[in-house]
């Protein structure tokens, strides 16, 4: 275990410190440059059981924690609600409580109720268990691997060589999108301002409301002071157009159609017209700036065919690919017994 290291469980990234970043980057940052040669596993979590708990569907984050805990060499199990005892009413809680009972060393937990991994982490600690657990998304609430991710994705892009969260002060970060149903968006907020980023959020009003501008200042209530001295900023602006001028990166986020049903937005096509990106409304920034999005995707909606395809400046399949030595270094951190 890294020694200054002090967190049993991830649950939300409000809780970090400059120093967590620090150490999560530097960290996923030694994995990532491990020769590509030689021995494919690294024994840092031999003997250790991490188990993915989705109880919603996913990708990209299940699947990256499994690979990252597969290099650490743990056993990894793997449950999905939908061929599970669940369908027979078993409760969220009973059934971590049975992956626990079964030696899990990490519970890897997404829900589409925000606040179940919590729940789990505080009944665990209550019960005197051992084990972690790392939040995988909940509800609108929170994804810290995947801001992790982005985090690291976006310091490599301005730093290659030293990839640190203080590549990020006193950048701009354009967030744009659906801002309101957002866990991705709100756990950006978090790790981006606590490295001195300025963050500006764009979007339909109907998903971005004003009180967004406070969200940092509002830590959750469990946290008694906020581990950041002093925060970058957070802005909104409305018009996309507006905000391109001042950005050095741009953070795009999944459209959920079902907000479509919910009279959130007029059509697809209106989004696309008024904050869709591509290369022609790039051209407003002045300056090359990447293009992130954390997947999944509906191409030709938030982002252009074409734009997704420019590897020269659309990361999204690198942060795909840095996801694996973050989650690397997120388990390594709640589980290694010995230094890497
Ligand atoms: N970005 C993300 O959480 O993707 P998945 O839903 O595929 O895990």
């Amino acid at each position: 275990m890294m020694s200054n290291w002090e967190h049993k469980h991830i649950i939300e990234l409000s809780k970090f410190s400059r120093e967590d970043y620090n150490c999560v980057l530097g960290l996923a940052h030694r994995f990532k440059s491990l020769p590509k040669t030689g021995a494919r596993k690294l024994p840092a979590l031999q003997g250790k059981l991490v188990t993915t708990l989705f109880f919603e569907p996913s990708t990209r984050t299940r699947n990256s924690f499994e690979l990252a805990a597969k290099k650490l060499s743990a056993d990894v199990q793997s449950f999905s609600a939908s061929n599970s005892s669940i369908k027979k009413g078993e409760s969220s809680l009973d059934t971590a409580l049975t992956y626990v009972a079964m030696g899990a060393d990490v519970l890897i937990v997404r829900h589409q109720a925000a606040g179940i991994p919590e729940q789990l982490a505080n009944e665990l600690d209550k019960l005197g268990k051992t084990t972690a657990i790392l939040n995988a998304g909940d509800g609108l609430h929170s994804h810290p691997s995947q801001a992790l991710l982005d985090l690291y994705t976006l310091a490599l892009y301005f730093n290659p060589i030293n990839p640190l969260p203080n590549e990020l002060t006193g950048k701009t970060i354009l967030i744009v999108g659906d801002i309101l149903h957002s866990r991705v968006a709100r756990s950006n907020l978090w790790s981006l301002t606590a490295c001195g980023a300025n963050v500006i959020l764009c979007g339909p009003p109907s998903l971005l409301p004003m009180e967004f501008l406070d969200f940092v200042k509002s830590p959750p209530p469990d946290n008694n002071k906020d581990p950041i001295d002093k925060r970058g900023e957070v802005s909104i602006i409305y018009s996309l157009d507006e905000a391109l001028k001042e950005v050095d990166a741009i953070m795009t986020l999944r459209l959920q159609k079902e907000r479509m049903q919910q009279n959130l937005l007029t059509s697809l096509n209106q989004y696309n017209v008024e904050f869709g990106i591509n290369h022609q409304r790039l051209q407003r920034c002045g300056k090359s700036v990447p293009v992130l999005h954390p997947g999944p995707i509906n191409r030709g909606v938030e982002m252009s065919s074409k734009l997704l395809d420019d590897r020269s400046i659309c990361l999204v399949e690198e942060q795909v690919n840095n996801g694996i030595p973050i989650r690397m270094a997120l388990l390594y951190l709640l589980a290694a017994s010995e230094k890497f």
